[in-house]
């Protein structure tokens, strides 16, 4: 089977980390996400992966080089300054996809352990032209929500119901298998949404299922859901692997410490703290609940609870970097400044004053 993964949106509520990477590439336990995903592909016997992205991303992605697992790699890449929705860009990869037989489609956000295969056989076995993975949350309306008649036909797909609208708590988990004969129905050339135009049609024409998983789901499109997603994998990983450090400093698991990573005396790390390649520490640090992207450096005496501190930054002595503030790529945060919630600093920014209420600074 063949995957295409669609990785070209804009990532807005992940601003202003997403500004200089796209989702896919946003490190989990240390790990880009996009890393996950072809290792849980190749355990699934795809053999192919296609990545529907844009001219920016596809930059960012190769300069990643990731382990490919066996996978054969595409690009295939929306025209500039175009973007195509979720829909477009399939029918841009037809002819690498092919009219052999049906295929795989991820939002490249998504953080899941789902058996594609089993989605795969619930769609041969229908003979549907579309069978959406669909997992139960209790807040639906941020999602594209499916209504199921008795034999998991899907009667109804709506877009991001108004709140409390929602038919059902059954979501569309961003993973879908599709036979050949989608094609027929996408528009060339043209952005054209498969959740809000597409999926609508099919179901009307009664060739949409759905397929309840119970796996592990999460997206990591807001600022706390990717921090959830982390201490989730935190708590997994943790179980499986029981990592060991030892210096002079304390660690609260669970936490995961990247290479090159040093921690100076009474810091105390965790619980919850992913620290990545080439982070240093200063002496009687505490960090909980955040995650530190590569090559930060963190002075003395410095605090950071909830947090994401992007890739390059620079945090000084007795900072304190309070709960949901993200701090951007190379920003630098003066000695002695206290950031308190909601803080959201953009990329390279210098900052020397206080900052007490949520906002982004750029
Ligand atoms: N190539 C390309 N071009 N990819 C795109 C484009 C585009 O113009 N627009 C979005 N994408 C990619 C995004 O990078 C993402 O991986 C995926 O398509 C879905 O887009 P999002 O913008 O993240 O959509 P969403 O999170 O609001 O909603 C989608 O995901 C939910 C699950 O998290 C929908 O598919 C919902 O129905 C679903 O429930
Ligand atoms: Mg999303």
């Amino acid at each position: 089977m063949k995957a295409l993964i669609l990785a070209g949106g804009f990532g807005t509520r992940l601003r202003p980390l997403s500004c200089t990477r796209p989702k896919t590439l946003f490190p989990i336990v240390n790990r880009p996400l996009l890393q996950w995903i072809y290792e849980r592909l190749a355990e699934n016997d795809v053999a192919e992966a296609i990545l529907a992205v844009n001219k920016q991303t596809e930059w960012f992605i190769k300069q990643k080089k990731l382990k490919k697992h066996g996978l054969k790699i595409r690009y295939s890449s929306d025209p500039l300054n175009t973007p195509l929705g979720t829909a477009g860009p399939i029918k841009r990869a037809e002819k690498l996809i092919g009219h052999d037989e049906p295929f795989l489609v991820l939002n490249g956000d998504i953080f899941a352990d789902l058996s594609y295969r089993e989605i795969l056989e619930t769609h041969r076995k229908r003979k549907a032209v579309g069978t959406i993975a669909l997992c139960e949350v209790e807040n639906p309306s941020r999602y594209g929500v499916a209504e199921l008649d008795r034999g998991n036909r899907i009667k109804r797909f709506i877009e991001k119901p108004d709140r409390g609208t929602a038919p059902t708590n059954f979501i569309n988990a961003g993973v879908y298998v599709v036979s050949p004969k989608i094609f027929d129905f996408i528009q060339k050339g043209k952005a054209v949404s498969m959740e809000r135009e597409i999926f609508p049609q099919l179901a009307q024409k009664r060739v949409l299922y759905g397929h309840v998983t119970h796996g592990l789901w999460m997206d990591i499109g807001k600022p706390d859901e990717y921090l959830k997603t982390n201490k989730i994998l935190l708590d997994q990983l943790f179980i499986e692997r029981k990592w060991q450090y030892s210096g002079d400093f304390t660690v609260r698991p669970p936490v995961a410490l990247d290479n090159h990573v040093t921690v100076e005396s009474r810091s105390v790390v965790g619980p919850y703290a992913v620290l990545g390649k080439g982070v240093h520490i200063g002496r009687g640090v505490q960090i909980r609940d955040s995650v530190i992207f590569p090559n930060v450096k963190i002075g003395d005496s410095s605090s950071i609870e909830g947090a994401i501190i992007g890739e390059g930054a620079s945090i000084g002595k007795t900072v304190k970097v309070g709960r949901g503030c993200i701090v951007g790529d190379r920003a630098k945060i003066r000695d002695d400044v206290l950031l308190s919630e909601e803080v959201a600093i953009c990329p390279g920014k210098e900052v020397s004053e206080n900052i007490l209420e949520p906002k982004m600074l750029c």
